[in-house]
């Protein structure tokens, strides 16, 4: 496993980092792709919490060297579905909102983002990659103390009993987490990672997240790393190869309505035509959106 190789610094259990080890030649193009991107300008149909909306960058090719490189770090336990983009925070944004990656095994009545890969409620952990000349940013996990022991869980017999217990536990001493450029952290997908991000006090910092399942867990709707059918899909490595390998395998019939009306509107988008049609699916799903 990840945690075998010497590079990997234990946190506490199911929280692990490499320090600074996205190598240059893969770290260089990326920044230099991200000077020519204005925060906020990419068309973003496929998140449902506003909070993506002006945050997320566009599929860059550049990415993907990362991605292979992120892959090999776990190879050959886990695998991550195909991602080509980065979530982008300055200091004129609100820290990320506390989430865990995965609502558990089981759960996808729970998901609250459209799950294309079929993935999320398999997810062993969450793993990001971050990039950029920035301070702050710092990861922290309320269900974790300082000392990286799990606090207790919480009674939650009742909305009304249970809310009260968590805002006071918010307030609490917790572990909390630096993510310096040319770290890659790992930490629980489910419960009690439950995790935000504090604000970015300056400059851009770029976080690829990556989320990672069991090899053997891979519901069929991508290829797993290294295999045949992989290197087939990946061609040579150019978007018009990897606009294919973007494409699950299977659409996920649990959000089939949501996907196809991303689609739509992206075309609409890619088209230079009025976006702003019927989303009544979208509009569903949102609406049991608290953030
Ligand atoms: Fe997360």
């Amino acid at each position: 496993m990840f945690y075998d190789d010497p590079r990997c610094i234990k946190i506490a259990d199911r929280i692990f980092k490499f320090e600074n080890v996205i190598p240059k030649d893969i770290y260089g193009p990326i920044i230099d792709k991200t000077k020519d991107f204005t925060k906020g300008t990419n068309f973003n149909s496929w998140s449902m919490r506003n909070w993506y909306e002006n945050r997320m960058s566009p599929s860059w090719v550049e990415l993907f060297p990362l991605w292979e490189f992120m892959e090999e770090l776990i190879y050959p336990e886990l695998v991550g579905h195909p991602v080509m983009s980065l979530m982008v925070t300055d200091n004129t944004d609100e820290g990320m909102f506390i989430h865990t990656d995965s609502p558990g095994k089981g759960n996808c009545n729970l998901l609250v983002e459209i799950d294309t890969w079929q993935t999320c409620c398999e997810l062993e952990y969450g793993m990001i990659a971050y990039l950029g000349d920035y301070t702050g940013g710092e990861l922290y996990y309320p269900n974790i103390n300082p000392d990286g022991t799990v606090k207790p869980d919480l009674d939650k017999s009742s909305n009304e009993v249970y809310e009260p217990l968590w805002q006071a536990r918010l307030l609490e001493p917790c572990l909390v987490v630096e993510t310096k450029p040319g770290d890659v952290i790992f930490h629980g997908a489910a419960y009690p990672y439950d995790h935000g991000t504090k604000p970015t006090l300056t400059g851009t910092r770029y976080a690829f997240s990556n989320f990672i399942l069991l090899a053997e867990d891979n519901p069929g709707t991508f290829y797993n790393y290294k295999s045949p059918e992989y290197y087939e899909q990946i061609g040579d490595k150019t978007m018009a190869s990897l606009g294919k390998w973007m494409n699950p395998l299977e659409i996920n019939p649990q959000f089939a309505n949501v996907i196809a009306e991303a689609i739509e509107r992206d075309n609409l988008h890619r088209e230079g035509k009025d976006t702003n049609i019927a989303t009544p699916a979208i509009d569903a799903m949102k609406a049991k959106i608290k953030q």
